[in-house]
């Protein structure tokens, strides 16, 4: 046995996540790619997909899919979670990710202000939408939950995190609102908890609902959602409560903490508090040391206490088959991560 298939040995192993059967602890996270024009997604797509899933990646989230509304954002080669072509192409590309035997999630977007009124329809944001509005969308996303079913994926993400829709309710900063969605904790969360339950009540009870969070928004890396333990877990319960099955906790480093005088990071507090199944992200694997440094070693032992999936984004770009290759000690054939990856597509 190799170092480094001992070192990820832990990593390696089957795991029953909120009633899903996963082949491994991997999870690739979600990236926004612009490959599906008018919100279809393509065979190339589909293959994209496949090749992470061929290569150890147990369960794939998809980049934000956007539920449909008009305000959920102006990307044309953004895929759409939308009866039709879309569902269509979204149905390819889960039978051959569980063709190569392994499982995705859809994650369901909004922008909320973060969408250009290219057309002049309005952004939408907290200060903006009526109570009528909210119910607007939280039909929105059940009829994408819906399509996502119909499409044959395993579990549902609501993209809850990073300044989005979702997110502005739940930043005080953001939400300024004097109803009862906004104020207080509890206040901030009812949004996204009334649209967690709409979707959950779509899925069937083997298909787990995740909700994506984090403190930091894409324009402002030190926000915070929660300022203490305490907040988050006022923050938290309502979407618990709501049906969230998994937290999957978004931050840019995996190894910090997400609170003074604790080591946990986020995804570790999350889990102490709800008792859910979490997910880390974070700089995982972005050089070809990685998989034999110290980081490592770090990642796996804290796997069990803190989280129970590790997903890896910017480093399964350029390196499709990073897992494969990890586990099986080939290191020099590894790609450090560089900012070009992003550029590519296969
Ligand atoms: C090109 C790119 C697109 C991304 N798109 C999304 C997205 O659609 N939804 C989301 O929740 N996060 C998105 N993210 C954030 C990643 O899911 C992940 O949290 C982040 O890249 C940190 O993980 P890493 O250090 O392993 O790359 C994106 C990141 C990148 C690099």
């Amino acid at each position: 046995m190799t170092t480094t298939t001992r070192l990820l040995g832990p990593l390696t192993s089957p795991v029953t996540l909120a009633g899903l059967d996963l082949p491994n602890r991997f999870v690739m996270a979600p990236m926004t790619r612009f490959r599906s024009p008018g919100g279809v997604p393509t065979a190339e797509v589909a293959g994209y997909y496949r090749r992470r899933a061929e290569n150890g990646i147990g369960l794939i989230v998809t980049e934000g899919v956007l539920v449909d509304h008009p305000s959920a954002g102006h990307e044309t080669t953004v895929p759409r979670m939308t009866a039709g072509p879309a569902e269509e192409g979204w149905r390819r590309v889960t039978s051959e990710v569980h063709a190569a035997g392994s499982r995705i999630a859809a994650q369901l977007w909004h922008m909320g202000s973060e969408r250009e009124p290219v057309d002049g329809y309005p952004s939408w944001t907290p200060s903006t939408m009526s109570v009528a509005d909210i119910g607007t969308l939280v039909a929105a996303y059940a009829e994408a939950a819906r399509v996502a079913v119909r499409a044959g994926f395993d579990a549902v993400e609501i993209h809850a995190a990073h300044g989005y829709l979702l997110d502005e309710f739940l930043w005080p900063h953001t939400n300024r609102r004097t109803d009862r969605y906004g104020g207080g904790p509890a206040g901030r969360a009812a949004f996204p908890a009334e649209v967690i339950s709409a979707v959950r009540a779509e899925l069937p009870a083997t298909t787990p609902l995740i909700v994506r969070f984090s403190q930091f928004k894409e324009r402002d890396y030190t926000a915070r959602i929660a300022e203490s333990p305490d907040e988050l877990a006022a923050l938290l319960s309502p979407l618990v409560s709501a049906g969230a099955d998994v937290l999957h906790a978004s931050q840019r480093r995996f190894w910090e903490p997400a609170f003074d005088g604790s080591p946990l990071n986020l995804a570790g507090w999350a889990k102490r508090i709800t008792g859910l199944p979490t997910i880390t992200v974070g700089s995982i694997g972005l050089t070809r040391e990685f998989p034999v440094s110290a980081g490592m070693d770090e990642l796996v032992s804290r796997l069990g206490s803190e989280y129970d999936l590790v997903a890896l984004g910017r480093i399964l770009l350029g390196n499709p088959a990073w897992a494969r290759l990890a586990g099986a000690g080939r290191l020099d054939e590894i790609r450090d991560y560089t900012k070009a990856h992003e550029e590519t597509y296969f």
